[in-house]
């Protein structure tokens, strides 16, 4: 059990609920490990009280907090100043309180990249088209950060179409909307969606027509092999779960609060997914 001084720093994640969050087991292992006098708490706020709780967080000192559902757009609306893929994807996932003022950004895209690239050494987002089942909040985090990375197009495939086709609008670009996912012409397939969560449905797909080079990322991490990931396996091709983002999105955050860069490895893998 860590000590802390009159000087601890303070951070936290805002959601609704927040009990099943795993931010404060990473955080804690991180502030654990780096020996930091420091907090990280989770920090339940129901919407209708979202702006009051982060100005309370101002109050008392705190020096940011992470945000989740269902808050990550009003966050983005009680911020200062936001970062361009903030912006792009009009949600914040992290706030940085500093000089007197909010500062928002969105490193969910941020840490899905970093994810893959870990995963699969070498990979770059340039390499070639990408196919997103989804277009909710993480699919517009990810889609603006794989087009930030140098991807040549994208195609959105979703339930709801409206739903991709003003995606692809507010995304610009090269984008495109398909009923089906063009598995042919894919270099990277990523589900966004609930799919294949424990309790949920399964995501019925046949990876058959995807290239042999072909990644396959889910950002579903409970169970960390989803029976997407495990046909991709099974297909012998490259499967990256969705931990890794949860992981590495949680950074920039942490450097910003704590002063220091945190790493990720396969012993905060354990401590953060143990139970799964
Ligand atoms: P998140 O912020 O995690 O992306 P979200 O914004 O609620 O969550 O988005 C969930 C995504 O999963 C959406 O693309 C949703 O499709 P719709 O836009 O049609 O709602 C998709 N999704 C959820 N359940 C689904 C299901 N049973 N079948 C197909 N798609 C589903």
């Amino acid at each position: 059990m860590r000590l802390l001084s009159g000087h601890a720093r303070l951070a936290g994640v805002l959601g609704w609920p927040i009990s099943h969050s795993r931010s404060p087991r990473l955080h804690g292992y991180w502030l654990d490990s780096l020996g930091i006098d420091g907090a990280y708490l989770p920090l339940p706020v129901h919407p209708d009280r979202f702006e009051e709780g982060v100005r309370g967080l101002v109050a008392l000192g705190f020096r940011g907090a992470n945000v989740t559902i269902p808050h990550k757009q009003a966050a983005f609306a009680v911020c200062d100043v936001v970062d361009a893929t903030a912006k792009r994807a009009g949600a914040v996932n992290t706030l940085v309180f500093r000089d007197g003022r909010i500062e928002g950004s969105n490193t969910d895209g941020f840490g899905f990249l970093e994810n893959v690239r870990n995963a699969v050494p070498g990979w770059q987002a340039s390499a070639g088209p990408a196919v997103l089942l989804g277009a909710g909040g993480a699919a517009r985090a990810i889609a603006a950060a794989l087009l930030d990375a140098g991807c040549p197009w994208l195609v959105l495939v979703n339930r709801s179409r409206d739903k991709a086709e003003a995606l692809a609008r507010d995304l610009g670009g090269p984008v495109r909307v398909a009923e089906a996912p063009p598995l042919a012409e894919a270099a990277l397939l990523v589900n966004t969606t609930s799919l294949g969560m424990r309790g949920h449905p399964s995501l019925a797909i046949d990876l058959a027509p995807l290239p042999p080079g072909a990644v396959v990322a889910d950002i579903v991490y409970v169970p960390l092999e989803t029976p997407l990931l495990a046909a991709a396996r099974a297909r012998g091709l490259r499967a990256v779960d969705g931990l890794g983002m949860l992981l590495h999105q949680a950074r920039p955050g942490f450097e910003a609060w704590f002063g220091t860069a945190p790493t990720v490895d396969a012993a905060l893998r354990e401590a953060v997914a143990g139970d799964i």
